[in-house]
């Protein structure tokens, strides 16, 4: 599989987040990040499987309403606590789409 068109630029503002799922069932958070960009990332929190896209999103930090656990929303990576990762998905923007490609990324778990 390959890249594929999950929604487009009008579904997610900046500073919105929302999840949408691939034709093989992969649900994807997609974040509108405060420079104009847009990152993808897995849906659930790496903690306890939490859906990331009930927390709370400022443009900067995505953070899991279960345990506050937060994330940078370019890389994915832990802020708080440090050393926990969301997995993070390609993305390319063709015109008003946008496409992910989740062939052989799966979602992170934390041991914590
Ligand atoms: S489930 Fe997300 S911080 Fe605990």
């Amino acid at each position: 599989m390959a890249f594929e068109k999950i929604c487009t630029l009008d579904d997610v503002w900046e500073g919105d987040m929302d999840v949408f799922t691939t034709s093989c069932g992969v649900d994807v958070l997609i974040l509108g990040v405060e420079n104009g960009e847009i990152r993808a990332f897995q849906a659930m929190c790496p903690h306890q499987a939490i859906e990331l896209v009930d927390g709370e999103f400022d443009g900067k930090i995505l953070t899991c309403k279960a345990h506050l656990w937060q994330f940078d929303s370019n890389t994915g990576k832990g802020l708080n606590p440090k050393g926990c990762q969301l997995a993070q998905y390609p993305v390319k923007i063709d015109g008003e789409d946008i496409h992910v490609n989740v062939e052989g990324i799966e979602p992170l778990k934390s041991d914590c």
